[in-house]
């Protein structure tokens, strides 16, 4: 057996290995194990590409070996250092960037390929393309970041004629598509490739903040792609596979959050929403919410929920922000000792990662099945004496129903409003990540909390033996 047949058979084994990580991942059960396959197919499929890389190298051995320790080592450090230090809030933003390297890689690969190898029309074909991609890919995740970082204003773009402007960049770098086949040279390439940046740089920028959780998704799936294409150039079958399943994955993940949100996937991609209601931070497209809210202390809370029975939370942002989760956990302790009946309500698009709240209330070690999805827990909220809204707001935002023009009009939220008491605890008054008040902070039956959701949580939990001893 040859070198490059046992490189083929470990890159089919990767190739399932890296199916069955998916499969794993889909359950929280099984997550664990989901990484580990990954983790392990990837080790073998990059042992694999050494060795096929060393088997074929131009140069002397040594210096092929040295250049790829090289880089291995840099980018194992770079790697590891990150992530080490990345807090789980910023996770969102690591992986916007993590998609820009995919694109990036695309790019290069493709300029490389046209540059060393041969012209034929179908390998042209799969060069034209793959930088297409990997450029729309890289700026239109680096837009991304800089959004998820809060380095750029979340609301859209809305630049006049920004659909035409998105058309005339398809149809030029289809032109250019046709001269690059036509009469191969680096010019076409380069031209679609400035093109490509610029169509990715708009097409994320004009999607407003709401509409986000897709095009985290969405530039999952572009990324996939990219390296799928890669992987055409390179003749690498296992890119190619990784490619496809990162791709498709992305695709139906994409497909579930527009789901979730009740969008449309070709109107977030061409950012159409937001746009007619006039997005602006601060007010909803009908104009900014007034009204005089109530504020209540941790003393009249703990009141509350002392004389509650069945207790919702409903989690947020603002929870993973500041690490709530465990004096939240040990609260739900607390209230289910006393015969509380206490269950937390999960909008799919809470904080910035899909499933975010799971994976924090996971960590705290909440019970799976007290945690419930938007759709199992909307029609017991009439029948629930409080709700502790803790950091989230645009996921319990009124407006996404009573108001047309809003900018989150249509998603569905979790309707908290409708229990006997909510109790919303943040900071201010400030907006959410779509940047639109919320009418619910001025309801009647709602009371602020405000502070540090960490901080008022643990002044709740210390708080509530006390009040059973008075009790007794
Ligand atoms: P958000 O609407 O983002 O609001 C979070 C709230 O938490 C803020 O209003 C903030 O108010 C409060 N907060 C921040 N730090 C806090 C702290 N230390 N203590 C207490 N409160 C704190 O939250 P959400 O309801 O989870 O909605 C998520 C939003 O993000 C949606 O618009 C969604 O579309 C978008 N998004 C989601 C994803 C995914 S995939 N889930 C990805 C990208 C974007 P103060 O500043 O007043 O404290």
């Amino acid at each position: 057996m040859t070198l490059i047949s046992v490189a083929q058979v470990a890159y089919l084994i990767a190739a399932v290995m890296f199916i069955l990580s998916l499969a794993g991942l889909s359950k929280q059960e099984t997550a664990r194990r989901g990484n580990l396959l990954g983790m392990a197919g990837m080790a073998l499929a990059i042992v694999a590409t050494i060795a096929l890389a060393l088997e074929g190298s131009e140069r002397p051995v040594g210096v092929t070996a040295a250049l790829i320790v090289g880089v291995l080592l840099i980018g194992s450090l770079v790697g590891t250092w990150r992530a080490r230090s990345v807090e789980m809030t910023q996770m969102p933003e690591l992986i916007a960037i993590l998609h820009s390297f995919v694109g990036a890689a695309a790019v290069l690969i493709g300029f490389n390929s046209y540059l060393t190898e041969g012209h034929d029309a179908m390998h042209l074909i799969e060069v034209f393309l793959g930088v297409f991609i990997g450029a729309v890919t890289f700026s239109g995740s680096i837009v991304a970041y800089l959004k998820l970082a809060a380095r750029m204003k979340s609301a859209p773009l809305m630049l006049p004629g920004r659909h035409l402007l998105n058309l005339a960049g398809l149809v030029a770098s289809v032109a250019l598509g046709a001269w690059f086949i036509a009469a191969p040279s680096v010019w076409p390439l380069a031209i679609m490739t400035v093109i490509a940046l610029a169509i990715g740089v708009h097409l994320v920028a004009a999607i407003g903040g709401g509409d986000m959780p897709v095009v985290v998704s969405m530039l999952n799936s572009y990324s996939g792609w990219a390296a799928a294409a890669a992987g055409f150039m390179l003749s690498n079958n296992l890119l190619i596979v990784v490619g496809a399943l990162v791709g498709s994955s992305g695709a139906i993940l994409s497909y579930i959050m527009c789901k979730a949100m009740n969008r449309q996937f070709i109107s977030v991609i061409l950012g159409g929403f937001g746009a007619e209601g006039g997005t602006t931070p601060g007010g909803s497209g009908a104009g900014a919410v007034e009204g005089t809210h109530t504020e209540v202390d941790v003393a009249e809370t703990v009141e509350l929920l002392s004389e509650a029975r069945s207790v919702v939370i409903a989690p947020g942002y603002g929870m993973a922000v500041a690490k709530a989760q465990y004096p939240v956990a040990e609260l739900v302790n607390r209230l289910r000792s006393r015969g509380v009946e206490v269950r937390f309500a999960v909008h799919p698009v809470a904080g910035r990662l899909p499933g975010h709240m799971n994976v924090l209330l996971a960590e705290a070690r909440v019970p799976y099945d007290i945690v419930l999805e938007l759709d199992e827990i909307n029609d017991d909220f009439p029948d629930t004496d409080v709700v502790l809204v803790i950091g989230a707001n645009d996921t319990v935002n009124p407006a996404a129903l009573d108001d047309p023009s809003s900018p989150i009009a249509g998603m569905p939220v979790l309707e908290v409003w409708n229990a006997r008491h909510v109790v919303v605890f943040k900071r201010s008054m400030a907006t959410g990540y779509a940047g639109v008040q919320n009418p619910l902070f001025f309801r009647e039956n709602t009371a602020m909390l405000f502070g540090d959701a960490k901080t008022q949580v643990e002044a709740i939990v210390a708080a509530m033996p006390a009040v059973e001893t008075v009790d007794a």
